[in-house]
């Protein structure tokens, strides 16, 4: 398989590709923010744009309901004997505070030089948007795929996706029947150097909320006299982790944890890797995490606990005496093989009451889950996708990530087949963050090795 096999499309995608960027910038003015309930219409009208895209495309399609927001689903199956390519991303966003952050309004695509910014233009509008253009642009020159495909694509991953869940389930693999996976909703290594991801964190969400008196009092007249629950949120969460080791202090936190391989730590150690320019990048005095462990490690392969909030009391300007009459805290631990989301849930909540001050009651409150996964990484198609990423930037090299694609433990489960974590974006695309970008070139990037897979998994004896 030459690269010249795939020149007609390639170049079709060359002469078309700002028409691409464009149809792009419209599906990124849709703030399909899936976490807020008041973007429910915008999510609706993001996923129908998707389907009259896929439809365009030359994909029968359509909206499945569900009882979240709707999937996308597209297909085109004209190959028959040959392998079913899954293509897998989400069209919902998160939200894009704090606004005042923004060098543009988020939803209004600006780009900057390289940089497309906007809210989802790589966290998943972007990067899953260039497989369908890496489709379109092959049915559009030749009318036909040399492989079969099927789409779908969520609208509440950034929300738990329990809709998508379902579906997988209830299917039990019919309609969704494939030889891989393919997923764009991770970065490459580095500009340049894509990545075989075979590694996903899993997650427990918890709030914490402790109440004390029925109304905020005076803390003077009061103090002393009464638990703050402040000070017991404080106390609680001080204990969570130890400030020395980095270690997670919740009884079992690590009983199921399994240890990384040797030669994972051998292969991550060898990863070009420059400590300083990463802790420059995120604008932190000094790096830290679980002692015996590089960062590497530790963001990819070890378990934590973070707060990702502490609300409660008086948060405005100035000083005002009071004893707050409640506080709270969201936290998420981020799980690694073979830790249960609900197990970790369970040993979260023993804890934190049996440490418990008096005088407050306390409520933990469990957000969404999911599980942490290892994907298999051998097979036919995974070296055609390893082939077809070489043939735009280099052979990519294996990581792991610390970030949660909820459904691929499921697929994984369900499926049975390879699932190919091929991500578009870069490491600095501050996904989630005000001024999200995705690069331009990476997603024409995206196009041209889309396009390459199909070729080549087309040509799989
Ligand atoms: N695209 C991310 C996951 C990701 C981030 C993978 C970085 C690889 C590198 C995904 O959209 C995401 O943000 N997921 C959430 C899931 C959660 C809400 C259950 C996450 O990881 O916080
Ligand atoms: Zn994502």
């Amino acid at each position: 398989m030459s690269l010249t096999d795939s020149q007609d499309v390639l170049a079709r995608v060359e002469r078309e590709k700002e028409g691409y960027l464009e149809e792009l910038k419209d599906y990124l003015r849709i703030p399909s923010i899936s976490t807020d309930p008041a973007y429910r219409d915008e999510v609706l009208r993001c996923g129908a744009f998707l389907r009259d895209k896929m439809l365009q495309a030359g994909l029968e399609a359509e909206l499945i309901e569900t009882d979240g927001h709707p999937l996308v689903y597209g297909e085109w199956l004209g190959a028959p004997g040959k392998p079913t390519i899954l293509f897998y991303g989400h069209y919902d966003v998160q939200p894009a505070d704090p606004l005042e952050l923004w060098r543009h309004d988020p939803f209004e695509p600006v780009v900057e030089g390289d940089e497309l910014v906007a809210r989802g233009a790589t966290d998943d509008k972007g990067q899953s948007y260039a497989h369908l253009k890496a489709v379109a642009a092959v049915l559009a020159e030749r009318g036909k795929l040399p492989v079969n495909v099927k789409f779908i694509v969520e609208g509440e991953e950034e929300s738990g996706g329990e809709a998508l869940e379902s579906f997988v389930r209830q299917d039990a693999g019919r309609k969704l029947a494939c030889d891989c996976v393919v997923i764009s909703d991770s970065a490459m290594y580095a500009p340049g150097q894509p990545s075989l991801l075979y590694g996903l964190k899993g997650m427990t969400y918890v709030e914490l909320k402790v109440t004390g008196p029925d109304r905020d009092l005076h803390s003077g007249s009061y103090g002393g006299a009464v638990a703050n629950p402040g000070n017991v949120l404080a106390y609680l969460i001080a204990r969570l982790r130890d400030a020395e080791t980095g270690k997670v202090l919740i009884p079992g936190f690590y009983d199921k944890v399994r240890p990384l391989a040797d030669w994972e730590r051998e292969e991550f150690a060898r990863l070009p890797f420059d400590e300083e320019a990463y802790r420059r990048s995120i604008g932190v005095p000094e790096l830290f995490g679980e002692e015996g462990y590089t960062t590497l490690e530790r963001a990819w392969a070890r378990p934590t606990c973070d707060v990702n909030g502490i609300f409660g009391g008086y948060m405005k300007e100035g000083a005002k005496t009071i004893i707050p009459s409640w506080c709270g805290a969201k936290v998420s631990m981020r799980l690694v093989p073979d830790q249960d989301p609900h197990e970790i849930a369970r040993l979260f909540e023993d804890y934190v009451r049996s440490i418990q001050p008096k005088g407050v009651t306390l409520e933990v409150i469990s957000h969404h889950g999911a599980e942490p996964v290892l994907i298999e990484t051998e097979g036919p198609l995974v070296e055609a996708a390893m082939a077809a990423m070489a043939d735009v930037w280099k052979k990519p090299v294996r990581v792991r990530e610390g970030g949660t694609i909820p459904i691929v433990s499921t697929f994984s489960k369900v499926l049975g087949v390879p699932i190919l974590l091929l991500g578009f974006g870069l490491a600095d695309d501050r996904l989630h963050s005000p001024n999200e970008k995705f690069n331009v070139s990476n997603f024409y990037g995206g196009i041209r090795a889309i396009v390459r897979l199909l070729d080549r998994a087309g040509a799989i004896a």
